[in-house]
């Protein structure tokens, strides 16, 4: 896929290391002026070199939003490692890419396939662009409570129903590192002659090992944003927009960005995304060879520990692969909740990634070492000596049942734009069923709208976030976090 000797290579990087070390009078923004004017209390906890490397748009390091020089270049070689044709640096996270997928792709009115549990920054694209919602509801294993991916029947379903969609979107892998059918989902799509977007966050470290699932662009995928951030080492906010094929209109990303990024983009973040995409060209088979092991280490280990099991590939059309390197940890026979879970290991010094009703969830990457995972297997046979399933397992079934993930069906009354600008009014939760709701309500995690804008608000909906709150899910996205009242569309 990348040829080495010139993926050694960090235009970027090297451009702002002659800045760090260039003795000069800066009369240019950011005015904390390479560090000299920071404040002690941020210097004594940061160091002074990290100040000298945040630096602005000056002569030699480019323009992000018409690369031309070092950005370009530093693009060009991540587009090889990644196995793009084309790729832009993202400083607004994947949010930023994503959104501009949808923008590139819809009008104000058109319509695009995706899978109801879609990250919210996709909604978020849905009201910028004005586009049309058609929903696939993903596979869900009841069991586990984890929704998978959209499958690829019910994507061709999508499409008769609605040839005239523009785009199909799926999110590969999920959160649990769930992989769907990607390539025949992109079949799909290709035979309307309409690209498939991948939602590739937590992928990114595909495309360099042979052990992990195959990246969405080897099995035809025209466009996937990658949070570099999140499972490689740039800087959080660090991601990238890949496009291959002609499906995708080059110029409608460029300008889509140019709407959504700042025109100050940190160079600490896209210099972060040119070291990492080195790393990993140069030793990314290594690195992840690595990961995998400790991965399967940890694996291992927990699945030996009564109680305990660790979420295994247990093929189906919503679920054909999975990412050894995300672990997910069912706790329910410990009588615990996930949440309650994530306290009692942070108490001896392990975080998690997130946590849900049954689940906690750890991301292992290029970063952990043998001894985190020693650590966190010792706290696992600590928590699980300390809870003995009878503890309290009666509570815990109750809630199992009362928090069943929840999708509407239905088709919004209103388009997500046409509600986030509608005249609104706030009322207590009570009242608002049966209304449209005015906002994106979003238990956090896993970051799953369960209501959006545009949506009628059912008793089913209200039930599920009141549920979630009351077991230590935080309610994101609306006005009123206590879920006391919420804003609906006012009636005409
Ligand atoms: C599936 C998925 N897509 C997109 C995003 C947004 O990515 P970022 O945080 O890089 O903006 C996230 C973030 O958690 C995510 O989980």
């Amino acid at each position: 896929m990348f040829a080495h000797n010139f993926q050694v290579k960090t235009p970027l990087l090297d451009a702002i290391k002659g800045y760090v070390e260039d003795d000069h009078a800066a009369f240019y923004t950011p005015g904390h002026k390479q560090g000299r004017g920071v404040s002690q209390k941020m210097r004594d906890l940061l160091g002074s070199q990290v100040f000298k490397a945040d630096l602005t748009e000056l002569a030699n390091l480019d323009n992000l939003a018409a690369p031309e020089g070092v950005i370009k270049e530093a693009q060009v070689l991540a587009a090889a490692a990644f196995g793009a044709s084309e790729s832009w640096f993202l400083v607004n996270g994947s949010t930023a890419g994503i959104i501009a997928a949808i923008l590139a792709t819809c009008g104000d009115g058109e319509k695009i396939i995706l899978p109801r549990n879609v990250h919210k920054s996709a909604i978020s694209g849905l009201i910028l662009a004005g586009a049309i919602p058609v929903f696939v509801q993903p596979e869900y294993d009841r069991i586990l409570g984890i929704a998978h991916s959209i499958t690829p029947e019910g994507v061709a379903h999508a499409l008769q129903e609605h040839p005239d969609a523009k785009a199909v979107m799926m999110v590969y892998p999920t959160y649990y590192g769930v992989c769907g059918d990607v390539e025949a989902i992109a079949n799909l799509a290709h035979q309307y002659n309409i690209p498939l977007l991948v939602d590739e966050a937590h992928g990114p470290h595909f495309s360099f090992h042979p052990d992990l699932p195959p990246a969405a662009l080897t099995k035809d995928a025209d466009l996937t944003v990658q949070s570099i951030h999140k499972v490689l080492s740039s800087l959080t906010q660090a991601s990238i927009l890949h496009v291959q094929g002609e499906r995708i209109d080059r110029d409608r990303i460029t300008k889509s960005l140019q709407l959504l990024q700042s025109s100050s983009p940190s160079y600490l973040l896209l210099s972060s995304l040119d070291a990492a995409r080195q790393q990993m060209a140069v030793s990314g088979k290594e690195l992840m060879t690595h990961t995998l092991q400790l991965a399967d280490l940890a694996r291992k280990e927990i699945s030996k520990i009564p109680q305990l099991s660790v979420l295994e590939l247990n093929p189906s059309a919503g679920f054909v692969n999975l990412d050894r390197t995300r672990l997910t940890v069912t706790v329910s026979q410990l009588g615990l909740t996930g949440f309650a879970s994530e306290d009692l290991l942070a108490q001896q010094g392990v975080i998690a990634e997130f946590s849900s009703e049954k689940h906690l969830t750890f991301i292992i990457t290029l970063g952990n070492t043998q001894a985190d995972i020693e650590k966190l297997v010792q706290s696992f046979q600590k928590l699980a000596q300390e809870h003995l399933r009878e503890k309290s397992l009666a509570n815990f079934s109750k809630s199992m049942y009362s928090t069943r993930l929840y999708f509407d069906k239905k088709t919004p009354k209103l388009s997500p734009r046409q509600a986030f600008f509608a005249a609104t009014e706030t009322l207590p939760i009570k009242r608002a069923v049966a209304r449209i709701c005015a906002e994106i309500i979003c238990p956090y995690p896993p970051g799953i709208p369960v209501l959006m804008p545009g949506e009628v608000i059912t008793p089913d909906a209200l039930e599920y976030l009141l549920n979630m709150q009351a077991i230590g899910s935080e309610i994101t996205g609306c006005a009123d976090a206590t879920l006391k009242t919420l804003k609906v569309v006012k009636d005409e």
